[in-house]
């Protein structure tokens, strides 16, 4: 085989054998005419990382347009609690700041020094422990990035938010799971017993816990600090439980992280803005590998107009606190949902037997509702409503009345 022609196949990493077929079959088509390696166009995918080829894809929810079109429904007519967002929005003072943005034609600050220094402000955190993201999504996978090496391992704790396991795998990982117990808390001598064996590089915690709502007790995250172990603390709900935020964890532990995230406490899953706390010796390293760009102009202005109103954000909070119990009550009378009490904004529901989940959300969906179901290992049969405002909560109620 042509030296050069052989290089392009090696390049492409495809085997031997594979390659020697595909050159013969070159050679017959070019009817012994001589051929460059620029001739010779390789599989699109064969350019591709082997550990990405078997990925499969993330299932993202639909936009709301598409879905309006789908379901032939103006948006403003879909009653959206499948994605667990703010249906109240931010405050005012961001579509100010966003009507008046003056230099979106310049680069946004590599260090988001602004926001930075309102969180530091609203966390009473120190600045040099925190950094932002293109939403807490971004961080989970920066994390991966400067801490994985191909093959290492993750420990995840499912049922739990998809986005762990997805990442590791892009980041070339494997993910060990130690299942939670079927109240949703966190089987601590399994992990203990699966650190020591396996050795993960980091753990994925997350209080509340997305899709229950669960909260891990100060006694467990402490045991599990003691192990030779990374805990990455996503605290993406944490204004709806009655827990304070660990950020400040971070000046005493030096292998944990902490994520929150605007998304939901803020209304600003759409601008997409989270942050982390670092212990020192950790962040150091993030600042160097993170895209220098990775917050818009847009959404640091945003994120720090939300802060300047925390009366708006209190107040929104306290009014989901409130639906919560409502929607939890509501829930808890129709005959075939076993709601699970929440400290987050959704509400985790099994159906019961008689009623099948699939068809339920595909029931509610043609009504115009979206709600999450889940069909995977550990919650097959399960639903996930978010909290909304009074009248989605009734509008829900309306199409589950008729469904019995
Ligand atoms: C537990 C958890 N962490 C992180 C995120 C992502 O947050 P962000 O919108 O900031 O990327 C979500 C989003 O639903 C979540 O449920």
């Amino acid at each position: 085989m042509d030296a050069t022609i052989r290089d392009a196949f090696a390049y492409s990493k495809v085997p031997l054998s594979v390659a020697r077929k595909a050159y013969s079959k070159i050679r017959a088509s070019t009817e012994g005419r001589p051929i460059h390696a620029e001739q010779v166009a390789a599989k699109g995918d064969s350019f591709i990382r082997h550990h990405l080829r078997t990925l499969s894809p993330y299932q993202p929810i639909l936009p709301f347009e598409v879905l309006s079109r789908n379901l032939g429904r103006k948006p403003e007519d879909i009653v959206k609690l499948d994605a667990n967002e703010n249906p109240y929005g931010p405050p005012p003072e961001v579509f100010e700041a966003l009507s008046t943005l003056k230099f979106p034609y310049i680069y946004p600050d590599p260090e988001t020094r602004l926001l930075r220094a309102a969180l530091a402000q609203d966390s009473g955190l120190e600045i040099e422990h925190i950094l932002v993201g293109c939403g807490a999504d971004e961080l989970i996978d920066l994390i991966m990035r400067c801490v994985l090496d191909p093959g290492d391992k993750i420990l995840d704790c499912p049922p739990t938010f998809a986005m762990y396991g997805f990442d590791a795998a892009v980041n070339a990982a494997s993910v060990v799971n130690v299942p939670r117990r079927s109240d949703f808390t966190l089987d601590i001598p399994q992990i203990i017993q699966v650190v020591k064996q396996e050795k993960p590089k980091c753990i994925f915690l997350t209080s509340p816990n997305n899709p229950d709502g669960s909260v891990i007790n100060d006694v467990d995250v402490l045991e599990i600090l003691k192990l030779p172990i990374l805990v990455v603390l996503d605290e993406a709900y944490i204004e709806f439980s009655h827990i304070p935020s660990k950020m400040d964890w971070v000046k005493k532990h030096e292998n944990l992280i902490v994520l929150r995230t605007f998304s939901k406490r803020a209304g600003l899953a759409g601008l997409r803005v989270g942050y982390g706390a670092f212990p020192l010796s950790i962040i150091q390293y993030l600042w160097r590998a993170k895209q220098p760009y990775n917050v818009s102009v847009a959404a640091e202005v945003c994120a720090c107009a939300a802060l300047q109103n925390p009366g708006y954000l209190e107040n929104v909070k306290n009014l989901l606190l409130q639906e919560r119990e409502r929607l939890f009550n509501l829930l808890n009378q129709v005959p075939f949902l076993k709601p699970f009490s929440s400290h987050s904004n959704f509400i985790l529901c099994e159906v019961t037997s008689e009623k099948d989940a699939k068809k339920l959300k595909e029931d509610l969906m043609q009504m115009g509702i979206m709600i999450r179901h889940y069909d995977n290992k550990e919650l097959k049969g399960f639903v996930r409503v978010s909290v909304g405002k009074p009248v989605h909560t009734d509008a829900l109620m309306r199409c589950l009345r008729k469904l019995y």
